[in-house]
């Protein structure tokens, strides 16, 4: 598993808490937030929310390693980490809150990520991200930690009620570190 808490330069990510659950279904209540993805309708009620929380606090934290991205100790996002194939391979996600969207965040919780998980997993060959087509900020952020597009999978996965394509990003160990780390 990976580190509980990781510092950056403006950011702390450390694991979710139930009292997050204020703060965190207020910003994902932002259509835009869930524009681009898989299985998220809003509005979500706050047990929802909360159940969301639960999950995310209940991980199995030997496959997947969950936290929140923080600024002094409030939520402005969150970014997830899952492993396949004895820690071989993994796959990444991540969000901020759309009211400070453009000023890096993503980009600097998700290379301290990435760094942190070529680090503790010697055997880890590659990091994914699969992203809808059209999200341009989250391909920015994958580009800018050092990912590749590897081609896009066609009408694979359901947003909304539509049938989207799904453009898969990697960094391989042999590119990595990376060029922008912000730790
Ligand atoms: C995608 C997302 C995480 C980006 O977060 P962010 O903190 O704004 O990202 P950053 O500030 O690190 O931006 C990285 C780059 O993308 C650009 N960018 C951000 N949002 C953008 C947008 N909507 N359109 C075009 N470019 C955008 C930034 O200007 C920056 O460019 P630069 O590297 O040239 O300076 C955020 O928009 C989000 O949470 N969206 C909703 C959830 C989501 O779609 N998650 C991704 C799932 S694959």
């Amino acid at each position: 598993m990976l580190a509980e808490e990781i510092t950056t330069e403006r950011l702390k990510l450390r694991p979710f808490r139930f009292s997050d659950v204020p703060e965190v279904h207020a910003y994902l209540q932002e259509p835009d937030m869930s524009r681009f993805l898989e299985g998220s309708a809003v509005p979500l009620t706050e047990a929802e929310t909360a159940k969301i929380i639960a999950r995310h606090i209940l991980v199995d934290r030997e496959h997947r390693n969950v936290w929140a991205i923080t600024i002094q100790d409030i939520p402005v996002g969150g970014i997830s980490v899952n492993f396949a194939k004895e820690h071989r391979i993994a796959e990444i996600g991540y969000s901020i809150k759309k009211a400070v969207w453009g000023m890096g965040f993503a980009t600097e919780a998700t290379s301290a990520v990435v760094h942190a998980a070529f680090e503790r997993y010697p055997d880890l060959q590659r990091i994914q991200a699969n992203i809808h087509p059209q999200n341009k900020g989250s391909i920015r952020v994958a580009e800018s930690v050092g990912m590749d597009h590897e081609g896009t999978l066609r009408s694979y996965s359901l947003v909304g009620n539509e049938v989207a394509d799904e453009a898969v990003y990697a960094i391989l160990r042999s590119k990595w570190p990376m060029r922008r780390r912000r730790t």
